[in-house]
C-alpha cells in the first residue's frame, strides 16, 4: 500500500484552495487506497508572529474541519505535529543535510521574508528552516506521496534532494517521496487579486473564500470577484486570470474542462452564478458535519490522541534509524 502524508498549518481558517488543491483529496483517494497520516502542522504556525490563545484555536479548529471533510479516522492517522517529537528530532538532522542556499531559494521563504520585512518586523529564523522541518514531517514516515497544492511542489522537492543526499551519505534511510497535484485547481487565486494565491494568512478577506463561510457570504464574494477586461468567457489563464480561475473552480467543484466549460457562459455574469452555486453546493456537507462535530467537542481531542499514538510509533523507528546513520550513540532505553 502507498504511504501519504500531507500536512495543513494553522494560521488561518481553512479556505476553498485549501480544500480544492488538497485536502478534499485526503478525504479520497488519500485514505481508501493507500496508508495516509495527516498531520495539523502547529509548529510551521510559529514561524510567523502569532497569537498563541489564536494557534490553540485554529488548531482544534482544522482538526474538526478535516473530520468534517472527510478524513475518517478509522482508516487513517490525523494528529497534530508537536504531538509527536519525532518531527523536531529529525528536523535537526537534516539542517546538517541542507545548505542556507537551499533554504534562500525557496519561493514561500522569498515571498514572507518580504512581507515580514515590509511590515517592519524582522524575519523568525524558523522561516528559513521551515522547508527543512516540512522535510522532517515527510521523511519520519518514509511516505511517498504527498498530496499539495502547486506552491508546496518546490519545498517537496527539496525533500527528495535531502532524502537522497541522505541516502548517499549514511546509507539508505528514506524513502523519496514525490509531490501529488489535483488535475485542476491545484492552485486556486484570489478573487479580488487573481495574480496572488487565495491564502489563508492574507489580511484582506473579501477575495477569500473560507470553508465555514454561510452560502450567501460565498455567493457574495465569488459575484464580486474580479474578472477581466473583454466579455466572451474564454479559458486564457495568462490574459484572463480572473475567469480562468473561476472556471477552474467551476471544473473542480462541477466536473469537466474548464476550457471546455468557457464556452457554455454567455457572460461573466452567468458564469459566476453557475460557480456560486458549484461552491455552495460543494462546501454545503462540510459545513453541516463540522456543525454536528462541534456538539461532541471530545471527539476530535480522542481521535488526535490515537492519531498521535500511531504516528509515533511509525516514526520513532524511523529517526532513531537515522540518529544511528550519522554517527550518534544510541540512547540506553
Ligand atoms: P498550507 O497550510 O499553506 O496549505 C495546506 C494545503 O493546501 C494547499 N493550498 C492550496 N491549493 C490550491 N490553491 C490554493 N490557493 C492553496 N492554498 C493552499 C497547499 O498546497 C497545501 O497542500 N507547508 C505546508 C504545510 C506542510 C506540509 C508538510 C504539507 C507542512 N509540512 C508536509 C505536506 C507535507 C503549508 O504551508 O500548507
Amino acid at each position: 500500500m502507498t504511504r501519504v502524508f500531507s500536512g495543513i498549518k494553522p494560521t488561518g481558517h481553512l479556505t476553498l484552495g485549501n480544500y480544492l488543491g488538497a485536502v478534499r483529496r485526503w478525504a479520497q483517494a488519500g485514505q481508501y487506497e493507500a496508508e495516509a497520516l495527516f498531520c495539523v502542522v502547529d509548529l510551521h504556525a510559529l514561524t510567523v508572529e502569532h497569537d498563541p490563545a489564536r494557534v490553540r484555536r485554529l488548531s482544534r479548529q482544522a482538526a474538526s474541519l478535516l473530520l468534517a471533510a472527510g478524513l475518517d479516522p478509522a482508516r487513517c492517522t490525523l494528529f497534530v505535529q508537536s504531538h509527536v517529537d519525532e518531527h523536531a528530532r529529525l528536523s535537526y538532522l537534516l539542517e546538517c543535510v541542507a545548505t542556507d542556499g537551499e533554504m534562500r531559494r525557496m519561493i514561500q521563504y522569498k515571498e514572507k521574508s518580504v512581507v515580514e520585512r515590509a511590515r517592519g518586523g524582522s524575519v523568525r529564523l524558523s522561516l528559513l528552516t521551515y522547508p527543512v522541518l516540512m522535510a522532517a514531517d515527510i521523511l519520519a514516515y518514509r511516505a511517498e506521496e504527498v498530496p499539495v497544492g502547486a506552491d508546496q511542489t518546490q519545498h517537496v522537492e527539496l525533500t527528495r534532494d535531502l532524502a537522497v543526499r541522505f541516502n548517499q551519505r549514511y546509507g539508505q534511510t528514506f524513502v523519496q517521496p514525490r509531490a501529488t497535484r489535483p488535475p485542476v485547481a491545484a492552485r486556486v487565486m484570489d478573487l479580488q487579486d487573481p495574480a496572488s494565491k487565495m491564502g489563508k494568512s492574507h489580511a484582506a478577506t473579501a477575495g477569500i473564500v473560507y470553508l465555514l463561510d454561510e452560502p450567501d457570504v460565498i455567493r457574495k464574494k465569488i459575484l464580486r470577484a474580479v474578472t477581466d477586461s473583454g466579455r466572451e468567457v474564454v479559458y486564457d489563464p495568462a490574459g484572463r486570470p480572473g475567469v480562468a480561475n473561476l472556471l477552474e473552480i467551476l471544473a473542480a467543484c462541477a466536473g469537466g474542462d474548464p476550457a471546455a466549460l468557457a464556452g457554455a457562459y454567455p457572460s461573466y455574469g452567468a458564469l459566476k452564478k453557475e460557480v456560486a452555486e458549484a461552491v455552495v453546493e460543494t462546501l454545503r456537507p462540510v459545513r453541516e458535519r463540522h456543525r454536528e462535530l462541534t456538539a461532541e467537542p471530545g471527539e476530535a481531542e480522542r481521535v488526535l490522541a490515537e492519531g498521535a499514538a500511531r504516528a509515533r510509533a511509525i516514526a520513532r523507528p524511523v529517526v532513531d534509524a537515522a540518529y544511528a546513520a550519522v554517527g550518534l550513540l544510541p540512547a540506553a532505553r
